[in-house]
């Protein structure tokens, strides 16, 4: 049901912090100050490489999850789309750990990659959001998001609930690889506590980015950009704008900018800018100002002493609360979510049921 609210989207995205808390608690244990994963039967230090594979918004969540496991975990990361690494013939030393990340859990290419992963012995780990899914059951290690039936064709909530666990499996691998301190982990684990306060933060900008949307509407080409973590969130961001208001859109690498695709900039193409003050704000301030220079309308999302310092000349800024890398991705989510939300519904779309798109894709 949809209740108050206009469409299941927007239902699902005002339901992240509950749904978000919902899902910790199965992972961390605030009173002791440490991060728990339910019970594995192998031993993680022993891991030498991960291989995470996914489709669509779960993969964004998975490339978020790379740039976690090898900074905070020093643990090699492979990334595939499930249609590309299922016919590559990717070459896999045994005993990795294989993980695959499904809403549904019933994704055909990311199934068959898993039973790929399998035959090259690998250990499977899944993070679904259907218990009684396929790659749940087939799963060595489970590992549950708890975001409940997701009903509109974009994946909100399911994906923040991903990041939630993904950075709980990033603290654990972390810890058995010998790169966390017990005070560390505490701190992680305070912060991922407070991660469902700070979702309910960035909503409480829902009714700017209402009276932003307008301004996107009427574009035919939307770029986002982002470094680091908030790379898969520009590309995040794109997808889901791309996906509801059918206005062609591509996230970019900032660095990527003066590549190439800074030739279509001119003051037609809106420029959406992720960048949570931190060590790569600056850079990507620069790449922001360089698509200024030639005129690109910019929207900047950031903190509020990211927009003290470079909301000069920007068109507009959206606000997030200052977070912990570990929570900043999920955080993230809701200003690109809810941006894309309020564009479709002022272009007048079919939010909940996009034209050619099906929830779950169990056909290759
Ligand atoms: C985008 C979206 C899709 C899914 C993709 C994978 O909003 O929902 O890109 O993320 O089809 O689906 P699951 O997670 O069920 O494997």
């Amino acid at each position: 049901e949809k209740g108050n609210y206009r469409h299941f989207m927007l239902k699902e995205i005002y339901e992240q912090p509950v749904v978000v808390a919902q899902t910790l608690q199965s992972y961390v244990r605030p009173l002791e100050g440490k991060v728990a994963l339910p019970d594995i039967e192998f031993d993680l230090s022993e891991i030498r490489r991960v291989t995470i594979v996914a489709c669509g918004t779960s993969y964004y969540a998975g490339m978020v999850a790379k740039y976690w496991f090898e900074q905070f975990a020093r643990v090699p990361v492979d990334l595939d789309v499930a249609s590309e690494f299922r016919y590559r013939q990717p070459v896999m030393e045994e005993g990795g750990l294989a993980l695959f990340i499904s809403q549904s859990g019933e994704t055909a290419d990311t199934l068959a990659a898993l039973r790929y992963a399998r035959e090259a012995g690998q250990i499977i780990g899944a993070v679904v959001n259907v218990p009684t899914s396929s790659m749940a059951r087939e799963a060595d290690l489970l590992l549950p998001t708890h975001a409940g039936p997701e009903i509109g064709v974009a994946s909100t909530k399911a994906f923040t609930c991903q990041l939630a666990v993904l950075a709980a499996l990033a603290t654990n691998l972390a810890r058995a690889k010998g790169e966390l301190t017990a005070e560390e982990e505490q701190e992680i684990v305070e912060h991922l506590t407070e991660a469902p306060a700070a979702l309910n933060a960035a909503l409480s900008f829902d009714g700017e980015i209402e009276k932003m949307a307008p301004l996107i509407a009427p574009a035919r080409d939307v770029l986002y950009l982002g470094r680091g973590p908030d790379f898969p969130m520009a590309l995040e961001g794109a997808l889901k704008l791309k996906e509801i208001s059918y206005i062609h859109a591509e996230g970019y690498a900032a660095g990527e900018m003066k590549h190439g695709p800074i030739a279509l900039i001119d003051d037609l193409v809106p420029v959406i800018v992720l960048a949570p003050s931190g060590p790569l704000f600056e850079k990507t301030v620069s790449n922001m100002q360089e698509v200024q220079a030639r005129g690109g309308k910019i929207v900047l999302i950031s903190d509020r002493k990211g927009l003290d310092a470079a909301s000069h000349g920007v068109m507009a800024t959206i606000e997030v609360p200052a977070v912990h890398p570990l929570i900043a991705p999920m955080v993230y989510a809701v200003p690109v979510q809810l941006l894309a939300y309020h564009v479709a519904v002022t272009k007048g779309t079919d939010v909940d049921q996009p034209r050619n798109l099906a929830k779950s894709v169990t056909v290759e």
